[in-house]
């Protein structure tokens, strides 16, 4: 078996993501001084050390974890899965006072149960305990020291130590949230796939609980999308370096700087207006972001140079009476209301994007969880296409 080595210059470490946004998450973690990028399935390999692990936690926009694989093999079925899980030391990892919690993600035809394949690997762990020390550290669910990550994919086992703990796209802003919400990460990936260069305006005409404005600010603001988690699960690892996360972390919020171009956020429905206000507050980015509680076609863009991003209604998570009319509308307002802006929609429902009249001028391919969708690009000429060029 090929247990991974921790070397002096850093280890090897996985980001995962949504497919679709390997690209931007290999960028982030290169800009963070990450080594030996490569990206594959949702999710970028990359070689660091413990202040690039720190980093990419704190810092990166577009992971959902950060994993530090400690034993990758082949295997057959669960027996052997525990064989193997047996071969790796737990008990220099950790103390029997301690907890864990294993979560298995499994892609082989023969090894069907994620559930009875984190079973086997957890009664391989509890049994290396109890046959060295007569008793076993206890599963919790909730706030575990150790969070233990199983990709199984085809014959390939990477076993791996969840540094993050809670997924990464939970910022701790979200108080709550209104019907069909864009994952943090999702949307903060849309914002740097849309390339919007942080000047004009920026729009969410359908904002929903605010997810789209509130990661335009921290993006444009250098706020590290982790600046309001209370914690990361490497802070529980025996190797953890406190006065390095603190310099992580200081040097990271030292970066934070004022943003001069309005960011709004706007939704019809009073209650989504009111918990994207509370979200936004949360967040302290109340005097950052405008929100407003008014249909789209009833918005009066003002300085007719900026960018809009949103996700209307998809029709298959939100029942609309008319789903087909909905996106006409939005063609519409977009040609005659939005002259001179940008406008980025993501949308699973590609037959109502049909209606949108507008020609895009990129359609990317993204997965929004398990919903194929398409993140579209319409350029609003303020004149001819032509004129606009010039
Ligand atoms: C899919 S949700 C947006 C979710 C949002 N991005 C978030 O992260 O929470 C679509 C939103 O569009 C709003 N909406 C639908 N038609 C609208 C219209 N004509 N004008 C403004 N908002 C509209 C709905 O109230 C709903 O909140």
């Amino acid at each position: 078996m090929d247990v991974l080595k921790t070397f002096e210059e850093g280890m090897d470490l996985t980001a995962k993501t949504f497919s679709g946004m390997e690209d931007i998450l290999a960028a982030e973690l290169e800009n963070l001084g990450a080594k030996d990028i490569s990206t594959g399935n949702r999710a970028v390999l990359f070689r660091g050390d413990n202040t690039v692990l720190y980093k990419a936690n704190y810092q990166c926009r577009t992971a959902l974890r950060i994993l530090k694989p400690i034993g990758v093999f082949t295997v057959r079925d669960e027996n052997e899965l525990y064989e193997k899980v047996q071969n790796i030391d737990w008990t220099s990892l950790f103390t029997v006072r301690q907890t864990f919690v294993i979560s298995a993600s499994v892609f082989n035809s023969k090894m069907t149960h994620s559930q009875y394949v984190a079973q086997k690997a957890k009664d391989a762990i509890v049994d290396q305990f109890r046959n060295k020390f007569g008793s076993r550290p206890n599963v919790e669910k909730v706030n575990p020291t150790y969070y233990i990550d199983i990709h199984i994919s085809g014959p390939q086992c990477t076993i791996s130590l969840d540094s993050s703990g809670m997924s990464l796209h939970k910022r701790g802003y979200r108080t709550e949230v209104d019907k069909a919400p864009l994952n943090e990460a999702l949307a903060a990936g849309l914002i740097q796939l849309s390339g919007w260069d942080k000047t004009g305006d920026f729009m969410d005409p359908m904002c929903g609980s605010g997810t789209l404005p509130i990661e335009a600010a921290l993006y444009a603001m250098n706020i590290p999308a982790g600046y309001y988690r209370k914690h990361f699960a490497f802070q529980n690892w025996s190797d953890f370096d406190a006065e390095l996360w603190n310099q992580v972390k200081q040097e990271a919020d030292a970066q934070i700087i004022e943003h001069d171009f309005p960011i709004y956020g706007s939704d019809q429905s009073y209650k989504a207006f009111r918990i994207a206000q509370a979200n936004i507050r949360k967040a302290q980015l109340h005097k950052d972001i405008t929100v407003i509680n008014k249909p789209f076609e009833k918005m009066n863009p003002e300085s007719g140079k900026g960018i809009l991003i949103f996700n209307p209604p998809y029709g298959e998570r939100l029942i609309e009476n008319d789903i087909v009319a909905l996106y006409k509308h939005i063609g519409d307002v977009l040609k005659t209301k939005f002259k001179g802006y940008e406008a980025w929609i993501i949308t699973s429902n590609l037959d109502a994007a049909k209606f949108i009249g507008l020609k895009p001028s990129k359609k990317i391919t993204l997965y929004n969880g398990p919903l194929e969708s398409r993140f579209f690009k319409f350029e609003l000429y303020a004149g001819s296409k032509k004129a606009a060029k010039q």
